[in-house]
This record gives structure tokens, C-alpha cells and sequence, in this order.
């Protein structure tokens, strides 16, 4: 197998496609976020809250680590990874699921000339669900059809999921995202009371302010264009009503929003602001002092050419980056994200941010174990026994409407 036997299937537009992801009414593979709708999403949120209470004791820790004792998880990673990588090995670890790896195909038969489809067809052999991450854009993609191909012809076949693929997409970076500005726009407080809470506080500055996503401005700064993880959450975030999002970048084709988003977006009744700078106003009001939840990034210098290294040489950089007086003009609940890493080197999060009530990225990387255990769980078909296993153990305390998905 090789890239030009999938081409058609490529090249069909992405509606096309879901169907081919899915195995009656579930996902099979996790290649896109245009997989995940807001029942689902919703669902994942629930089994992650589930997963992090069953954590918290022995017995629960033992419970999740029997459910999916007999299965095995290739983490194919030939991009570096410490995020994705690791919380997908403790989410596995965490159900049960023994892991093994590739992060350097020199070490593998790929040095020998073996095709990367031969190599994910021979993990296909050994292990139940295949994880992976490349610079290839498609590739996972490309194994998530040729896992199909398999199947139809009677031979053994496993989920596939996208952990990364070139700068095309990044789904589950999106599902952590959506999750952590969810439990963030909870605005809960460790001080909560049946007198005084955060949000009845929030709401004498701030009197429209609710718990939803919808109806919300999202910013988005850094680098736009070849930032996977933007294009993943944006398009997750459009399932949400009356949704904005502004992206703040540097003006070079290849840092703005790419046109296919743009028109993914728009088509999705999303509005759009295009800006260069903190300071571009919004409706009247500097980005910074206008956005609901901010979303940086990461300029990513690896992709640069020597012209683009040319181009750049005029962008002042620092305009891309936070400060604490930029962070003192934010709306007081509005809160900061990063996928990480952050690049020292440029600082577009320099540290003395790190304590700011706002500052949720070390949250947001840890949520990743959560809802990928969650999405493991799901794909596993153990959810459901999650959830009933809940309502047993602790539905006096929550009210969870554990519905079946
Ligand atoms: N956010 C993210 O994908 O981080 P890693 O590259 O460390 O996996």
C-alpha cells in the first residue's frame, strides 16, 4: 500500500468520510474532530469526571485497572510528543491496557525499507488499537482506511487514532480543550457556599455571564495557519451557538487562518475577526480586554523556509506574546490555554503568568489523561459499564443523566 491507493478517498469532501469512521452508530477510528458532536462531547466529559472520582480511591483505581486487562495499545509516535504521548500511555495504563511503542522508526524494520503501512499493518497483528502521531499530513488517516480494507476482506483490523497528523489535525487535543474550558466555565470555587459562590459573584461585574459555551468569544493568537490544534478545537467549537472567535496573528499567509477553515467556519455560522495585534479592537473594545477564554500558541519555527525565515525578519514577535499587564486587562474569569509546549525561547507565556488564577494550561494537560481514558473507554465499549458502576457507587452525590450513547 501506498499514499496514491487512497487518493480518492482523500480527496472526497470530509462529510464523506465520517461515515467511513464509524462502526454501527460509534466511532471505530478517531481521525478528525468533525467526528465528535455535542452529545458526544458531552458524554466524554461525563465518563473523564467518572474516571478522575473512581481515581481518587484503591477500590476505584482497581475497578478501572480491570476493565480492559486483556488489551494492548501500539503508540506509534514518529513526531516527539511528551503530552499526548504520556497521557495516552497513563490512560491506558490506568484501564488496564498494556502499552508498547515506536518513536523512532530507525530502530524499527522501517530502517530496512519496510512502507510505514506494512509497519501499522504488522501492529494491527500484535495490538487492539494503534495510536499515532506523524509529520505525514493524512497518514493516520490513510491507516484508518486501509484498517477498513482489512476488515472487509475478513483480516484483523483496529481503531486507529490520530494523535497528530502533520498540521492538519489534532482531535483529541481538541476534546481535552473543549473539556477543560467546560469545567472552567463551571466557576466553581474551593469557597463556594450556600451563600456566597464565584459565579453570583462574576455576575455583579459581569451580569450576562453563564455556564455555556455557546454564545461565547473565543481568541486564538500565535501561530494560526499551521497550528493543528487550532484548526482541531475551532472546528469543535463551532458546534456551539452564536459562537465568535477571534485570531490574532502575524500577517503572513502561512500564520493566518487558512482559507478551508475560514470557510468551514463561516459555513458553521461562526463569526470571524482576522486581527494582528492585542490592541485591534473587537465591537469597540481592545481583543484582550473583549475575548471570553484566550488560546495561545506556539510559532512554529520548524516549518520555517528560508524565505518564510526572510519574511518574518520585519514581524515584531513579542506582539504575540503575553505579559502580565495584558493579562491584568483580561476579563477576571476569562480564562488562558495553551496545547504546550510554550517556547522559552520566544515566551509567548512567560512564566510569572503560571500563578494567575486564569492560567489553566497545566489543568488543561492533565485533563488530557482524563478524557483520553474516557475516549479509550468508549472505543473500548466499557463505558457504559463505567457509568452504571457510578450510579451505584455515587449517584447520591451526583446527578449525572447518564444517557446511552
Ligand atoms: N499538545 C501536545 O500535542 O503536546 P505534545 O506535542 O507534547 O504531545
Amino acid at each position: 500500500m501506498e499514499f496514491y491507493d487512497f487518493e480518492w478517498r482523500l480527496n472526497r469532501s470530509l462529510n464523506a468520510k465520517l461515515a467511513e469512521l464509524q462502526r454501527n452508530e460509534r466511532l471505530r477510528h478517531v481521525i478528525f474532530s468533525a467526528q465528535f458532536n455535542r452529545e458526544l462531547l458531552n458524554h466524554l466529559g461525563t465518563i473523564a469526571d467518572m474516571i478522575r472520582q473512581f481515581h481518587k480511591s484503591r477500590k476505584g483505581r482497581r475497578f478501572l485497572g480491570g476493565l480492559l486487562r486483556n488489551q494492548r495499545a501500539m503508540l506509534y509516535f514518529t513526531q516527539p510528543s511528551t503530552r499526548t504521548f504520556l497521557s495516552f500511555t497513563a490512560a491506558c495504563q490506568m484501564l488496564g491496557i498494556a502499552c508498547n511503542e515506536v518513536r523512532d522508526p530507525s530502530v524499527s524494520s522501517e530502517a530496512k525499507g519496510e512502507s510505514p503501512f506494512d509497519s501499522i499493518r504488522m501492529f494491527s497483528s500484535y495490538f487492539d488499537i494503534i495510536i499515532m502521531r506523524s509529520v505525514v499530513p493524512n497518514f493516520a488517516e490513510c491507516c484508518a482506511y486501509l484498517m477498513n480494507e482489512l476488515d472487509e476482506k475478513d483480516h484483523r483490523s483496529v481503531p486507529i487514532i490520530n494523535a497528530g497528523s502533520g498540521a492538519d489535525e489534532h482531535p483529541t487535543q481538541a476534546l481535552l480543550d473543549v473539556y477543560t474550558i467546560k469545567r472552567t466555565f463551571q466557576f466553581k470555587d474551593p469557597k463556594d457556599s450556600s451563600r456566597w459562590n464565584r459565579l453570583d459573584e462574576l455576575r455583579r461585574k459581569y451580569p450576562d455571564l453563564t455556564k455555556s459555551l455557546d454564545g461565547k468569544l473565543y481568541g486564538f493568537c500565535g501561530d494560526i495557519g499551521r497550528g493543528r490544534t487550532v484548526r482541531s478545537l475551532a472546528s469543535l467549537l463551532s458546534l456551539f451557538r452564536d459562537v465568535s472567535i477571534c485570531f490574532i496573528s502575524p500577517p503572513h499567509p502561512k500564520m493566518r487562518l487558512s482559507p478551508d477553515l475560514r470557510e468551514r467556519l463561516i459555513k458553521r455560522r461562526v463569526k470571524i475577526y482576522e486581527i494582528e495585534s492585542f490592541e485591534d479592537t473587537i465591537e469597540g473594545k481592545p481583543a484582550i480586554e473583549a475575548v471570553d477564554c484566550l488560546y495561545m500558541t506556539r510559532i512554529q519555527r520548524e516549518h520555517d523556509t528560508t524565505e518564510d525565515l526572510q519574511a518574518y525578519q520585519g514581524f515584531d514577535l513579542s506582539k504575540y506574546c503575553l505579559s502580565r499587564e495584558l493579562v491584568a486587562r483580561m476579563k477576571d474569569y476569562a480564562p488562558i490555554l495553551h496545547p504546550f509546549p510554550r517556547d522559552s525561547r520566544i515566551g509567548e507565556i512567560p512564566n510569572d503568568i503560571d500563578s494567575d488564577p486564569r492560567a489553566v494550561y497545566f489543568h488543561q494537560a492533565r485533563n488530557g489523561m482524563w478524557i483520553r481514558a474516557a475516549l479509550l473507554a468508549y472505543l473500548f465499549d466499557v463505558d457504559q459499564r463505567i457509568a452504571s458502576r457510578f450510579q451505584k457507587d455515587f449517584a447520591e452525590y451526583h446527578d449525572y443523566n447518564i444517557g446511552v450513547l
